[in-house]
C-alpha cells in the first residue's frame, strides 16, 4: 500500500485536470506528431488520471503503460481503464529505477510524484531518460505555495511547517517536495534536454468544498509531527480555515508546477 487511497485521488482528479497547464500538453502532442507507434510510461499512476486527462488530446494510436507500486491502486485502474486494449499495467517500485521498463518509451509521464522523491532517484532518472532519449512530462508538483483569500495570522506558518514536512522522506529518501521542478529541470538541462516549466495551480472555491476539507484534515498529521505548534494551536487553525470555506468569496490556491523535458 502506498497511502494514496483512491477515495483522495477521485476527489482531486476534477482539480488536477483543471490545473493541467495547456500550452505544455499541446507541445507534447506536438513532439509525439510525427511519430509512429507513441510509447508513453506512465509512473506513479495511481488510478490512471493522466491517461484521463491526456490520452484524447495526444495524436494517434498512443501505446500506454501505467506503473504504479500499489496493487490496489493498479487494480482499480485496470477496472477503469483496461477496456482500452491499447493500455498495459505494470508493478514496479520506483526505487529500482534501473530496471523501469523504458525500452521503445518515447517519453515518461508523471502527476503529483516528483515532489515525493529524492534528489537521488531523480538523478538516476534524468541518466535513465538521457541515455534512452526519453522525453518527460511531469506535472502537478506542489511548489511550496497555499494561500487562502480569507487570512488567518498563522498562514505563513503554517505552509513552512507543512513544506518543511514535505521534504522528509515519502519512501526514497529525503524528499524534494517544493524543489522538485527545480531540481529536475537543472538535471535535465544539463543533460542537454529542452525543458520548459509552467505554473499548474488549483484554485478551489465554493465548488469545491469537498477537497478543501480533505486538504485541510491532510494537513493535521504532518503538521503535529513537525510538532513546533501545539495541538490546539493546529486544531484552531484547522477551524477557522474549514469555517471559512463557507464564507462568500473565500477561495483557496494550492500551487504547482508542470515540466516538460524533451530531447533535443
Ligand atoms: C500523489 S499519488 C499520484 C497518483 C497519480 N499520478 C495521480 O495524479 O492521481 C503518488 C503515486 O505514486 C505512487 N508511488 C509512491 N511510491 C511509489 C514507489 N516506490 N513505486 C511506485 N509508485 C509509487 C503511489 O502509489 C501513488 O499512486
Amino acid at each position: 500500500m502506498s497511502g494514496f487511497d483512491k477515495d483522495w485521488l477521485g476527489l482531486r482528479g476534477p482539480a488536477d485536470r483543471a490545473a493541467r497547464h495547456d500550452g505544455l500538453v499541446d507541445d507534447l502532442a506536438r513532439y509525439l506528431s510525427d511519430m509512429k507507434d507513441t510509447r508513453i510510461l506512465d509512473i506513479g499512476c495511481g488510478t490512471g488520471s493522466t491517461w484521463r486527462a491526456l490520452n484524447d488530446r495526444l495524436p494517434g494510436a498512443v501505446h500506454w503503460g501505467l506503473l504504479d507500486h500499489d496493487p490496489l491502486l493498479l487494480e482499480e485502474a485496470e477496472r477503469r481503464i483496461s477496456a482500452n486494449g491499447r493500455v498495459g499495467f505494470c508493478r514496479h517500485d520506483l526505487n529500482d529505477i534501473n530496471t523501469l521498463p523504458l525500452k521503445g518509451v518515447d517519453v515518461v509521464t508523471a502527476s503529483a510524484l516528483f515532489d515525493l522523491c529524492s534528489e537521488r532517484l531523480c538523478e538516476a532518472m534524468a541518466d535513465r531518460l538521457a541515455s534512452t532519449l526519453c522525453g518527460l512530462y511531469a506535472a502537478l508538483n506542489y511548489n511550496g505555495i497555499m494561500h487562502w483569500s480569507i487570512p488567518h495570522a498563522l498562514d505563513e506558518q503554517i505552509v513552512d511547517l507543512f513544506n518543511q514536512h514535505q521534504r522528509t522522506d515519502k519512501g526514497f529518501g529525503p524528499a524534494l517536495g517544493p524543489d522538485a521542478t527545480a531540481c529536475l529541470a537543472r538535471l535535465l538541462t544539463t543533460r542537454g534536454f529542452s525543458v520548459r516549466i509552467e505554473e499548474s495551480p488549483w484554485r478551489m472555491d465554493a465548488g469545491s468544498t469537498a477537497l478543501q476539507v480533505a486538504l485541510l484534515n491532510g494537513l493535521r498529521q504532518p503538521l503535529l509531527e513537525i510538532s513546533e505548534l501545539s495541538e490546539a494551536t493546529i486544531e484552531g487553525w484547522l477551524g477557522y480555515r474549514l469555517w471559512a470555506i463557507g464564507e462568500p468569496d473565500s477561495s483557496c490556491m494550492v500551487g504547482h508546477t508542470d515540466l516538460l523535458a524533451l530531447p533535443v
